[in-house]
């Protein structure tokens, strides 16, 4: 079908046809430049990168691997300086390291895949008439597998919590797994720590039952781990270190203001495969922080705190807030459908009333010291929360990836990535608010909340796939002139209040990208495409500004049978080069704003 354009101001552009190539291809009429790169220099005096040379001295002072997570924090009124923020996710050794082997990595290699995680802050300035410029700067920093970290909140000092390193069990070296993230109100960045079983060995030697069920329920397996990091620091083998990998699936917070602020890990929000958090402010002005937990068949959640915000972006507010998601409740979501269960057939067709909604509870798991359930101390709920919640009966969602609010319309919107083993046979079968069977494309849900309540109203939003394929939805919009979608994984905002969508593994067959589409009037449901990266790449960490755009290109090339020795893209430096995961900045030609004629 011809691309199509809408009418909605921030999303009036021609949509971007599915492709299959290696590089960034933007909407009519826009531009779009690499801000920076795995490699880069981001600290003062740090080396160019030298893909031949790596060493982890090096990679401590430059920009890490696999950015996921990206967000530009103000500096000035004007927007003209900004720090970007942005998570390292994982590094992926065979695409880094030329000949690398991974029965036997060296410890060099090792060392610099630890200074390759983490998050790095660099201060960006806007080109006239164009993108971003990195600049020297006092608040250029690398935060990485080493970093010390501050455990807060119930939890912190819970023997679950202390090692040999630690007997206080409050202070770790190191973030992994950093996924998704936000913004909050008062300037910091909260982040949150995804698949971090990948990076423990030893779960094989644990005896223990209890410990065992623990580990399992959090994917930790097998005897060694994938990138062997247990070789070279004990603390990665769970039989010597049994409470190590309790000190990693947190919410971070960082303060990117002060450079030498410690980052803290929020305990009060509960430990799982934390997608990322976002914060609303209430109207008594407690925050309310949702987080979904990004596994087949896990949960939603929310944290509503205790104290109230200090408005303004003082570091002495700063400061008073950034212990806000220390002292709270946290809940977990149960969704229930207003349509008979025989009408949702699992083919994603519509129930009768026309749509896939209900109501939902938010069931409280742990207040402070005080837990909710039964069998479950209140440091159990917060370091062991997927067991604490699958005791209270909370729904099974199809891997609920990023969640933030809309600041226009106050709804709240998630993305459920999609699930293969939906309706599998030993696996719970579809829902309403999970419809389909065998789930590849994904959904995303709309969520009006009673922010510090308990119930709230839902409806699904999109129903992800091929527009053709008659069990997708578009919110009813006219199906023959939306764009493809499938796999979303980020959610944003414009300042119109348009949701725009990033996607991770188009089950399609071709690239992944970033789309926009209106949640409110006449177009509500017009989902179209504003780019697409390049090969094997997934598109995350989208910021929508008036007039710029920015997304992280993750993981270029990593396609099956790709390597360093054998790349399957060579973006952005083109050649015989390997695949750089880079922020990519998007402009309009003529300087004017995003999508809007
Ligand atoms: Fe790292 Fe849930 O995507
Ligand atoms: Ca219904
Ligand atoms: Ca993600
Ligand atoms: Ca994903």
């Amino acid at each position: 079908p011809a691309p199509q354009r809408g009418a909605v101001p921030g999303t009036d552009f021609t949509a971007v046809a599915p492709n299959t190539e290696d590089r960034v291809v933007t909407a009519e009429g826009y531009q779009h430049q690499v801000v920076i790169r795995w490699g880069d220099p981001v600290l003062p005096g740090a080396p160019e990168f030298d893909p031949a040379n790596q060493t982890a001295e090096a990679q401590e002072q430059q920009f890490g691997y696999n950015n996921d997570f990206a967000e530009l924090v103000p500096l000035d009124s004007a927007g003209r300086r900004n720090l970007l923020v942005v998570n390292h996710e994982y590094t992926t050794e065979s695409h880094m390291f030329p000949g690398y082997d991974e029965d036997d990595p060296t410890e060099e290699q090792v060392r610099t895949a630890w200074a390759a995680h983490g998050l790095s802050v660099v201060e960006v300035e806007r080109v006239r008439g164009g993108g971003l410029r990195v600049r020297p700067s006092r608040y250029n920093r690398r935060i990485t597998a080493t970093t010390p970290f501050e455990l807060r909140g119930p939890a912190a000092g819970s023997d679950h919590l202390k090692t040999s390193a630690d007997p206080t069990g409050t202070r770790v070296l190191g973030t992994l797994g950093n996924c998704a993230g936000s913004l909050t109100p008062w300037g910091t960045v909260l982040s949150g720590e995804e698949n971090v079983d990948q990076y423990f060995a030893g779960a094989d030697a644990v005896t223990d039952p209890v410990a065992q069920e623990r580990l399992a329920r959090y994917g930790f397996s097998g005897s060694s781990s994938t990138r062997k990091w247990e070789r070279f620091d004990r603390r990665w083998d769970l039989a010597r270190e049994p409470n190590e990998a309790n000190r990693f699936g947190w919410v971070v917070e960082i303060d990117p203001h002060d450079p030498s602020s410690t980052p803290v890990k929020h305990t009060a929000l509960g430990r799982f495969k934390h997608e990322g958090a976002a914060v609303q402010v209430a109207e008594d002005g407690r925050v309310v922080a949702y987080s979904g937990d990004d596994e087949r068949f896990d949960y939603l959640y929310k944290f509503v705190s205790r104290g109230t915000v200090k408005r303004g972006q003082s570091a002495h507010a700063r400061r008073h807030n950034m212990t806000l998601l220390d002292d709270g409740t946290l809940y977990v979501a149960k969704f229930t459908g207003n349509s008979p269960d025989s009408e949702i057939d699992g083919t994603g067709r519509l129930p009768s009333d026309g749509a896939f909604d209900g109501t939902g509870e938010w069931i409280p798991l742990a207040s402070g010291d005080e837990s909710f359930v039964p069998g479950f101390t209140a440091e159990e709920v917060y370091v062991f929360t997927r067991l604490a919640a699958d005791a209270v009966g909370a729904t099974k969602m199809d891997r609920p990836e990023d969640i933030q609010p809309n600041p226009v319309n106050g709804r709240i919107y998630c993305a459920l990535t999609n699930n293969s083993d939906r309706g599998a046979s030993g696996s719970a079968g579809p829902d309403e608010a999970n419809p389909r069977v065998g789930n590849k494309h994904g959904h995303v849900l709309e969520i009006d909340d009673d922010a510090t309540g308990t119930t709230f109203r839902w409806g699904l939003l999109l129903v992800c796939g091929d527009p053709d394929d008659p069990g997708t939805f578009f919110a009813g919009f006219d199906k023959s002139r939306v764009s493809p979608i499938s796999c979303p994984d980020n959610v944003a905002f414009d300042r119109h209040g348009n949701l725009w969508i990033s996607t991770d593994g188009n089950a399609l067959g071709s690239n992944d990208g970033l789309f926009a589409v209106p949640v409110a009037g006449p177009e509500r449901g017009f989902v179209k495409q504003f780019l697409t990266v390049p090969t094997g790449a997934e598109t995350c960490g989208p910021v929508v500004r008036d007039d710029l755009v920015t997304v992280c290109v993750q993981h270029p090339g990593e396609l099956d049978g790709a390597s360093a020795d054998h790349p399957a893209s060579h973006w952005p430096d083109g050649g015989a080069s390997l695949p750089r995961p880079s922020v990519v900045a998007v402009w309009r030609e003529d300087g004017g704003e995003i999508g809007r004629r």
